[in-house]
């Protein structure tokens, strides 16, 4: 079995998938914290394993970058490889003046300024959200970890470099921070009844411009918001 562009055979796949953007990150997970991870899918240099946390059989696959990419994943790994998790583990820029560079965001509703729902020919406009189970626990682990976080809206944009906008416009509206595929994760769970969670590390900061983390300290927040996803699986 394949699909356009996964070549796994049914079974690959674990029910949760953890979904950084980066297939070297992907790399990174299964040979971390995976054991026995057995690479199942290499089309288009996205990387997918799966292994075992803590006795737990868990997935890792990259996504790539923006909404079409990991509408394409997302859709593939839900509907035929029968997915019934995927938790992105990405990183944002914040708006938020109490969000600092390495704390992180639990994206609890996406706003996006791309189209990705239009497919859905819905009379209104659709509000995409994460799974609650997944928000809840995942919040739950922050606590236990003692790692700073903000739950809320994200605002998926479909560009990176904009002509006219930072994005800044949306925090307003109380939206924490700007990252590139949540809407369309999360639009596609819904449409398939399955579930969603978006966790981001904050890597730059709109409000601090100036905030930097080392390439250290960027390691050791992504290795928090790693374990608290693999936990979650
Ligand atoms: N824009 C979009 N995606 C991002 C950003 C950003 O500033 N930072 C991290 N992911």
């Amino acid at each position: 079995m394949a699909t356009p562009h996964i070549t796994a055979n049914k079974g690959d796949f674990a029910k949760t998938v953890l979904m950084p953007g980066d297939p070297l990150r992907a790399k990174f997970i299964a040979e971390n914290y995976l054991e026995n991870a057995v690479l199942v899918n290499n089309v288009r240099g996205i990387q997918g394993y799966t292994g075992y946390y803590k006795g737990k059989r868990v997935s890792v696959m990259a996504s790539g970058m923006g909404q079409p990419s990991i509408g394409i994943y997302s859709y593939e790994l839900y509907h035929f490889y029968d997915v019934e998790n995927i938790i992105r583990v990405g990183s944002c820029g914040s708006f938020d003046k109490d969000l600092h560079v390495r704390d992180i965001v639990i994206a609890m509703g996406a706003c996006t300024n791309g189209n990705y729902a239009a497919q859905f020919a819905l009379p209104g406009t659709f509000c995409p959200i994460a799974d609650f189970s997944l928000v809840k626990r995942a919040a739950q682990l922050c606590d236990e970890k003692g790692v700073r976080y903000k739950v809320g809206n994200i605002f998926s944009s479909d560009t990176f470099y904009n002509d006219s906008s930072s994005g800044l416009e949306w925090a307003k509206m109380g939206v924490l921070g700007v990252e590139m595929e949540s809407a369309a994760l999360y639009c596609n769970a819904a449409r398939a009844g399955k579930k969603a969670l978006c966790i981001c590390t904050v890597s730059d900061s709109l409000i601090y411009p100036d905030e930097n983390a080392s390439a250290e300290e960027r390691q050791t927040s992504f290795t928090a918001m790693m374990e608290i996803a693999l936990e979650l699986a």
